[in-house]
């Protein structure tokens, strides 16, 4: 078993994801209660995860540096390493440079660590600070360009301290770093699966014989959250379609043709495209769309619960990522408040299910198969809860909608034409709110400009652009500035995660 302590990474919960699918148990801790857990616990690996703070910051987590004495190895991550450094007298400090995305290491050190790795690949880099000189019986063993302090042990006291994410998919060699320190902390395997039973067994014990509400937004996650309490509790559950009009088209049929007929209910929809468009109205901060679509999504539903007295229970597809990035560890900064975690009301009269909410989106991806959920549910990319309105920057008015809708239905159709969908986890249209010169016929027009934005990423937390053939991307520009009109210019987004989001709001 090895133990995650969390200093409010990002992905600290990935790390211990990653030790799952290498075979390996995994808790996450936190520095506060450390040496307790791992007292009770008889950990055979520490990892110290990444976290947002400087060492040098008034609160930042620090931990008890009895930890580095009790002969348990030691994997320091990010501010993990730079801990480690300043707790054990080595010398941390402020980056004049800072590193996000991408960086190529060198390795110039032996260690059990890096065996079998190759001197020189590609890491995934997030940090402001950097370690200077490392803490006596500590030596560097990897740099990169910009840094000394890629990666320095203390192989005696089996301490390993890498700058690095080793977590993130990107990182070249990530996987077999983090298995090579499994394996020198001689941890044993274990099985992990997947398996629906499993699932609707809790469920079934959580909700006994009361009765449930599910809002279903026609995303995959909300239908495997709203498919397993189904397959607990039959009509017991009352499904909810909220139609905000800032879905894809089409969505509020293909749920309501579902649960009839796989699942046998009758969901409620609500046509609330008007109210989300008044809602919106002159509103630009993106936070300010993110609340009031939030508040109004939990005031309609509010309305059909009131009115269904006898329910008691209130499923929710919230998965792991949404928990973390609304601040869903204690040291963590809050990133953006996803109005499914965050918008809830602090007083509810309901209880919270939530079925899928420590899992990632393969693994919810997996679980639907296994429930034999259509594969439209499962292949569609996923759609932010606030829908269009975060992809529109600036005021969302019925018109912009309409524009980012027509550019994102052309955008879809012609990735799956070209096999290209499905192998990304985004694709999208963004109305980027600044406007162009164009010349269409003789006219001149002075319309929006809208950008592509294309992200490869299986977890979620990290991502990288896709290089689609330039003749696709003509395709698409083409067709955008020619079929939607008021478009005057399509631009490429190329940016990674970190450090730009995935949503441009
Ligand atoms: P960012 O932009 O934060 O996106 O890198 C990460 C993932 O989260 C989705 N996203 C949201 N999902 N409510 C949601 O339900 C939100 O407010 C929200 N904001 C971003 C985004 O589409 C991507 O998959």
């Amino acid at each position: 078993m090895i133990l995650v302590i969390d200093f409010g990474s990002q992905t600290a919960h990935l790390i211990g994801r990653r030790i799952q699918d290498l075979g390996f148990t995994a808790t996450i801790g936190t520095p506060e209660e450390a040496l307790r857990q791992i007292k009770a616990l008889r950990p055979d690996g520490i990892v110290f995860s990444g976290g947002p703070a400087s060492v040098y910051a008034p609160h930042a987590p620090t931990i008890d540096k009895n930890i580095f004495s009790l002969g348990i190895p030691i994997l320091g991550i990010c501010y993990g390493q730079q801990l480690t450094a300043y707790l054990l007298g080595g010398t941390v400090k402020a980056g004049t440079k800072k590193e996000f995305g991408p960086a190529t290491i060198f390795i110039h050190g032996k260690s059990k660590l890096f065996r079998g790795i190759p001197t020189r690949s590609r890491v995934w880099m997030s940090h402001g600070d950097k370690v200077e000189a490392p803490p006596l019986g500590f030596r560097f063993i990897a740099k990169t360009e910009s840094i000394r302090a890629g990666a320095m042990t203390n192989e005696k006291k089996q301490i390993y301290c890498i700058q690095f994410h080793p977590e993130v998919e990107h990182t070249q060699q990530g996987t077999k770093i983090l298995k090579n320190f499994l394996s020198l902390c001689g941890a044993k395997k274990t099985t992990h699966t997947v398996n629906p039973k499993t699932y609707i067994e809790i469920i079934n014990e959580q909700i006994g014989s009361s009765c449930a509400i599910a809002a279903v937004s026609g995303g995959l996650d909300s239908t495997v959250a709203a498919t397993i309490v189904a397959r607990a509790i039959g009509d017991r559950l009352l499904p909810v379609h909220i139609d905000s009009g800032l879905m894809r088209a089409g969505t509020a049929d293909r749920v309501v043709s579902y649960f009839q007929k796989s699942l046998h209910l009758k969901p409620i929809v609500i046509d609330a495209k008007q109210q989300f468009l008044r809602a919106l109205k002159g509103i630009t901060d993106p936070e300010e769309k993110r609340k009031r679509i939030g508040a109004l999504y939990i005031d309609l539903f509010d309305n059909v619960v009131k009115k269904q007295k006898h329910i008691t229970f209130l499923v929710q597809g919230t998965i792991y990522s949404d928990v973390i990035e609304s601040h869903g560890s204690k040291h963590a900064d809050t990133i953006k408040s996803h109005h499914n975690v965050g918008g809830l009301p602090k007083q509810m009269r309901l209880t919270l299910v939530e079925p899928i909410r420590q899992l990632y989106t393969d693994q919810v991806r997996a679980l639907a198969k296994k429930m034999k959920i259509p594969t439209d549910f499962i292949m569609e990319q996923p759609h932010p809860g606030p829908g269009y309105a975060i992809r529109i920057v600036g005021e969302v008015s019925q018109e912009r909608l309409n524009m980012v809708t027509a550019a994102d239905n052309i955008i879809i159709e012609e990735m799956k034409r070209a096999g290209w969908y499905q192998k990304l986890l985004h694709s999208f249209a963004v109305l980027t709110g600044t406007k162009s010169t164009a010349v269409k016929g003789d006219g001149r027009m002075y319309g929006e400009v809208v950008a592509l934005r294309t992200i490869v990423s299986r977890d979620r937390m990290t991502a990288d652009w896709a290089r689609l053939p330039y003749p696709l991307l003509q395709t698409i520009s083409s067709r955008i500035v020619n079929e939607v009109p008021g478009v005057s210019r399509v631009v490429y987004d190329i940016t990674t995660k970190p450090p730009a989001t995935m949503e441009w709001e």
